[in-house]
């Protein structure tokens, strides 16, 4: 399957994601006929390397000989600007100019931190992703969102620098661990309650296929995941508006993960913050009670997490919200669901009432 992101803006710009089973093969040719006369630098996650390398060149993957491979030892802990200047030092020293395209293979980390370097590097170099675990596959490649983390907090730096083209092979999610499929899976649920309702009903009545990860079920969530970002992509984006329903569970999301010094992951994070979005919406009257329970059942079913975790008191993480970037005028922006694909943002919650949320899910 193939979709075209349409970014409006002179000159317009757009950006072809690609996906598929076994579409790599060809990757290394096409790229060369594309960026004709131009180097290529490969920055790995370096454990993603290590795993699909053999296999890759088993599948006849023969990369040109001008290209580069640079290993990147990809963690959170890594996302940092030193790393971003070690990089870039490399980059230099071997060669790479104005017409050197990079090409990032692995997680949301890796694809966050190339990006990053794609769009300074020598003012701005294009960039292609490869995207290999599931929440990169199914949030984190597309939209052109960038960054590195400052010790005060995540993702404190970063730009806009959409991708060339990104290329998902869902054969990469053979290898990932169970963990980190769950963690992606939050962003999958996600994306069903933000906007696809059918994707919704796919997930509640094909949860064994998507957790044994047949290709099919796979395939069918990547696909509609990415479609529905792109969509919301297009109309915004610079998050000035639309794309804000994309941080559905985020708000109470990133507080929980900043008051647990990030020791709660993000995934599990989000999901937390789609139960806390679910019950303002419920205490408002704006979704039912058999919705927050089918969300619940649904985080339930992949390990996900709907109350909060023992030792995070509902006042500290008001506190945080509070130092939320995404906020605007001092103004906590919230996306509440009001039925499975279908959300609302609203500025206009009270911190009462999502104290009395978080109060309620650190009980129950
Ligand atoms: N730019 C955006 O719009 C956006 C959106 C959401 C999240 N993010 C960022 O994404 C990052 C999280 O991404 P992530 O969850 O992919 O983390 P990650 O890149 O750290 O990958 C998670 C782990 O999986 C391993 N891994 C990757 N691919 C594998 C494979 N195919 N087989 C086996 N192991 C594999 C990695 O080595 C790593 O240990 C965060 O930094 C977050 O801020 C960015």
């Amino acid at each position: 399957m193939e979709l075209t992101l349409e970014l409006p803006g002179s000159p317009p710009r757009s950006s072809r994601v690609r996906i598929g089973e076994d579409i790599l093969e060809n990757l290394p040719e096409s790229l060369s006929s594309r960026w004709e006369g131009s180097r290529i630098f490969w920055i790995w996650d370096r454990a993603v390397h290590a795993l699909w390398h053999p296999r890759l060149r088993e599948m006849g993957w023969r990369p040109s000989s001008e290209d580069e491979w640079i290993l990147f030892p990809a963690s959170e802990s890594n996302k940092r600007l030193s790393q971003l200047e070690e990089l870039a030092r490399r980059l230099v020293r071997a060669g790479a100019d104005r017409r050197s395209v990079l090409v990032a293979v692995g997680g949301g980390v890796t694809g966050d931190v190339v990006g990053f370097l794609a769009s300074v590097y020598m003012r701005g170099i294009p960039h292609c992703q490869v995207p290999t675990t599931l929440l990169a596959q199914v949030d984190s490649s597309i939209g052109g969102k960038t960054g590195v983390d400052l010790p005060e907090g995540k993702n404190l730096l970063g730009t806009f620098h959409q991708a060339h083209s990104i290329w998902m092979d869902i054969r990469f999610l053979e290898t990932l661990p169970p963990e980190e499929f769950r963690q992606g899976m939050a962003e999958v649920i996600k994306t069903a309650m933000i906007g696809d309702p059918s994707l919704w009903e796919y997930l509640e009545s094909h949860s064994e296929d998507v957790r044994s990860r047949r290709s099919e079920s796979l395939l069918r969530v990547v696909s509609s995941c990415c479609r529905l970002k792109a969509r919301v992509v297009e109309a915004d984006e610079r998050e000035s508006g639309y794309r804000m329903v994309l941080n559905l569970g985020h708000t109470v999301g990133h507080a929980l993960e900043k008051t647990t010094g990030y020791a709660f992951r993000h995934g599990d994070a989000v999901a937390v913050g789609m139960a806390a979005a679910a019950r303002i919406s419920l205490n408002r009257g704006e979704l039912s009670m058999k919705n927050l329970q089918r969300l619940e059942s649904l985080c339930r079913f992949w390990g996900l997490p709907t109350t909060l975790p023992g030792g995070s008191p509902p006042d500290e993480i008001l506190a945080a919200l509070s130092a939320d970037k995404k906020r605007f005028l001092g103004v906590n922006h919230f996306v509440l669901p009001r039925a499975m694909g279908e959300v609302t943002v609203r500025s206009d919650i009270a911190l009462e009432e999502v104290r009395d949320v978080l109060r309620a899910m650190s009980s129950s």
